[in-house]
């Protein structure tokens, strides 16, 4: 449509956040990747597709029908309408979720606490959405950010104010600082979002001393922490997992964030939030928190589909409701590709005199990304013509941060590919950048 002809409506005149960098920027990483389809992609973060199972969708519905009608003795029509019929809102397999959330991360939970939720993005967005109770609240979030965060944020009008993450995952004495410059400022943080396990975007883990002292600054500073943990099984190493913050939480102070994206089906859309916060209505009672959310959720999109939760149900059962058990494959897939991915960046930029100083990249203990970081700013035009010249995609590092500062970083993901498809595109990436280096390329 050309500027000519009539409209019937500006996007001046909608919510502000439509247009803005945080809501726009996954479209516009869609449309570079569907412009250059030939272009090796290092920028997406989906699941590795090679053990999608439409069979095993179909055995999981039957798995969890049968456990509606054997283990809890429901009659079958009942069982019926339970996974076909407008549903309970907070969900239908919170009793599972609450079981895997002991069995594989020692986190002890009432069921009633559990929301299950459109993807963990809806979580996010409910969370959001019940704390920001007015304009001087603010939300405290690790940089760099996931944007679906930030986005999530930006609809609910509650402004995201960065707390440094440095290479601790969290720098705790920067926190401490933000929280009394924003309440100094008459602001009201509602709390802090954070990821402790292989972080999207910088890959980095807080560890298990960090964490203590992470939640006695919360405690001191009176601060809820939003704990979003969509990669934590994702570990390379053979030791033990790091307790999650939720699991050392012995004052309901952390808001737990689960996605069943990556360790069941992206597919499926099933996440959810445990919220056991308790909440003093305004008769006097009490409830959970997640009650609260319920009622957002039921104005949203009313209860998440039976029939997904259905499946990620089954999956849950068929393994003990052990998604460690359940993703023996998927975890070593992606160990194997990050591996691979290290291994490669460090033979195309040796440790030898003569190798670009400033290129640098993390090496995580685990989960999906790597952060290389560059001499020169690395923004969108740079990826259009990473993809154009040179056929390589990733996503640039400006993406996570809430500001227009330049960025001389780019994220590298590996869970979409194969170490063949990891070879390709660190050749093509690294051709850009010695091409970018030398001034071959502007
Ligand atoms: C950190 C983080 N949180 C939340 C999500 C969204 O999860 P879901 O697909 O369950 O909505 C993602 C997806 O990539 C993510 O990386």
């Amino acid at each position: 449509m050309t500027a000519a002809e009539p409209v019937d409506l500006t996007v001046a005149d909608l919510h502000p956040a439509l247009g803005d960098p945080a809501l726009t920027s996954m479209n516009f990483l869609n449309e570079v990747s569907e412009r250059y389809p030939a272009a090796v992609s290092l920028a997406a973060g989906r699941p590795y597709e090679e053990f999608f199972d439409l069979a095993a969708v179909h055995r999981h519905l039957d798995t969890f029908h049968r456990h509606l009608v054997d283990d809890l003795g429901h009659p079958p029509e009942q069982a019926r309408r339970l996974l076909l019929q407008y549903g309970r809102t907070k969900g239908i397999v919170h009793h599972l979720i609450a079981r895997n959330l002991a069995v594989d991360e020692q986190i002890t939970v009432d069921p009633e606490a559990v929301v299950v939720t459109v993807g963990c993005q809806e979580a996010m967005f409910l969370v959001l959405r019940a704390l920001r109770a007015g304009p001087t609240d603010v939300l405290l979030a690790v940089a760099p950010t996931y944007v679906g965060l930030t986005g999530a944020a930006r609809l609910v009008d509650l402004p995201v104010w960065p707390v440094a993450g440095g290479s601790s995952g969290v720098d705790l004495a920067d926190l401490t600082l933000q929280v009394r410059r924003a309440r100094a400022a008459g602001l009201r943080p509602r709390g802090c979002y954070l990821m402790p396990d292989f972080a999207n975007p910088s890959g980095v883990s807080i560890d298990t001393a960090h964490r203590r002292r992470l939640l006695e600054v919360a405690a001191e500073e009176d601060l809820l922490l939003l704990e979003d943990n969509p990669y934590g099984l994702f570990h390379l190493d053979d030791g033990p997992r790091p307790p999650t913050l939720k699991a050392l939480d012995t004052e309901r102070r952390v808001i737990y964030l689960g996605s069943f994206a990556k360790t069941v089906l992206p597919g499926a859309r099933v996440g959810y939030v445990v919220a056991d916060q308790r909440v003093a209505g305004a008769d006097g009672q009490i409830g959970p928190f997640a009650d609260h959310l319920a009622m957002i959720k039921s104005m949203v999109t009313v209860n998440t589909s039976p029939i997904a939760q259905a499946v990620i149900g089954g999956r849950l059962l068929e393994h003990g409701c052990s998604l460690v058990a359940a993703n023996g494959r998927e975890r070593a897939a992606y160990a194997r590709n990050m591996r691979h991915l290290v291994t490669g960046l460090t033979r195309r930029f040796p440790d030898r005199p003569d190798r670009p100083a400033a290129v640098r990249w993390t090496v995580p203990a685990g989960g999906f990304f790597v952060v290389v970081t560059v001499p020169f700013p690395v923004d969108d035009a740079l990826l259009d013509r990473s993809a154009r010249d040179y056929g390589v995609l990733w996503t640039p590092m400006a993406h996570f941060y809430d500001d227009t500062a330049p960025v001389r970083a780019l994220r590298l993901s590996v869970s979409a590919v194969t170490p063949e498809q990891i070879d390709v595109g660190l050749d093509r990436l690294a051709a850009l950048i010695t091409d970018r280096l030398t001034g071959r390329t502007g």
